[in-house]
């Protein structure tokens, strides 16, 4: 800043011009009320109140002014830029509310509109069914037990009194985990829940064992090397084969509605005597037998669909497992929960079930509850 002037001329000087400060400020508010945006108005305050603005470069004249000269200026000058200030804050006030306004509008939410439920995957049908299961034998008092899936070949074969020559031993249906002196298998079948559940429990024992089991099948419709079962055991005084037919007939109608059950003649080695489960067949109800005209592919005219495995547990199985036999008996039974599934929801391709498609599950998992 300069010092202070002694030979100025009033005239020429701006900041002693009282037109033209008003002047000044007249175009300053003109200029704030053609500004329509934020924008606008910033850039019409940077032009009419900046140091580089008329005001702003009057203002900077004052100092070079005799000191009489500069009050009144500084008054003048001090005002003009009062008016515009104030100017400016309202104009700004009206152009942020207008714009706020505008916003709001703009990003409106319509909350009366149904919300989008945006599909996020699905319980998985063999879940459900092994829940439903396992759910009617709570129902009769029984409890849920569960193994490890690599099991030791003595819990999964010798314990079951299935012996090193038993074909199921062989690489051909059991999958070995490395290294073999570990003799660890992806478990086979449910079975040696068996004998955990009559080393680690007290007698009576009523488990029902719902899993995964591993076998070196093929994958078709009706073969999946990884599939479930279930596994119920029952151990206790005077269990007799008259038991284990009610307890599936039971379970049968829980899982099927109105249906037959038959006991059909089988061998497993845990199990003496042995049998296998049919059920009377859903879709031709037995008509198809011995009747050419009307065959039935579900059960290729036989009347009967196998179910799974069962029979009276064999007193070796007891004895590998420390129950005395003479004084304990029992039931055990096993069924696949795929095939299960396949009966009791008309799912005809076990690919699908572990395909992973979610309109397979949707489709399913209502049912299956
Ligand atoms: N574990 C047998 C299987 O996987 C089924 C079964 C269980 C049979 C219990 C009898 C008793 O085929």
């Amino acid at each position: 800043m300069s010092g202070p002037n002694k030979s100025y001329d009033p005239v020429e000087v701006t900041p002693l011009n009282a037109e033209e400060i008003d002047r000044f400020v007249t175009e300053a508010i003109a200029a704030f009320a053609a500004a329509t945006t934020v924008a606008e108005l910033k850039e019409a305050r940077i032009a009419h109140t900046g140091d580089r603005s008329p005001l702003g470069l009057a203002n900077r004249e004052i100092g070079a002014l005799p000191p009489q000269a500069r009050k009144d200026a500084g008054k003048r000058i001090g005002q003009a830029r009062g008016r515009v200030n104030q100017a400016l804050a309202a104009r700004d006030a009206e152009i942020s509310a207008a714009e706020l306004e505008a916003t709001l509008r703009a990003e409106r939410v319509d909350v009366t509109l149904p919300v989008a439920t945006a599909p996020v995957g699905a319980r998985h049908p063999i879940s459900g069914l092994m829940d439903l299961v396992s759910d009617v034998f709570v129902a009769m008092g029984w409890e849920i037990e569960e193994g490890p899936e690599a099991e030791s070949e003595w819990t999964n074969f010798d314990a079951l009194n299935l012996n090193v020559d038993h074909p199921a031993r062989t690489m051909q249906d059991t999958l070995f985990l490395d290294p073999p002196s570990d003799h660890l298998v992806l478990r086979t079948h449910t079975s040696p829940v068996q004998i955990r559940s009559l080393l680690n429990r007290d007698l009576p024992v009523y488990v029902l064992c719902p899993g995964k089991v591993y076998r070196a099948d093929e994958f078709d419709a009706t073969h999946v090397p990884v599939f479930h079962q279930f596994e119920g055991l029952c151990v206790d005084k005077g269990i007799t084969l008259g038991h284990l037919k009610g307890t599936l007939d039971h379970f049968a109608r829980a899982m099927f509605g109105d249906v037959k059950t038959r006991l059909r003649p089988s061998y497993f080695p845990f199990t003496e005597p042995s049998a296998e489960v049919d059920l009377e067949c859903f879709v031709c109800h037995g008509e198809s037998v011995n009747n050419p005209d009307r065959p039935c592919r579900t059960c290729s005219s036989e009347g009967w669909i196998e179910w799974g495995g069962c029979g009276v547990v064999n007193p070796r199985v007891l004895i590998a497992a420390g129950v005395d036999p003479e004084v304990y008996s029992g039931f055990a039974f096993g069924m696949g929960v795929e095939r299960t599934l396949m009966f009791r929801n008309s799912a005809a391709d076990m690919r699908d079930m572990v395909e992973g498609d979610l309109r397979f599950s949707r489709s399913l998992i209502g049912q299956a509850r």
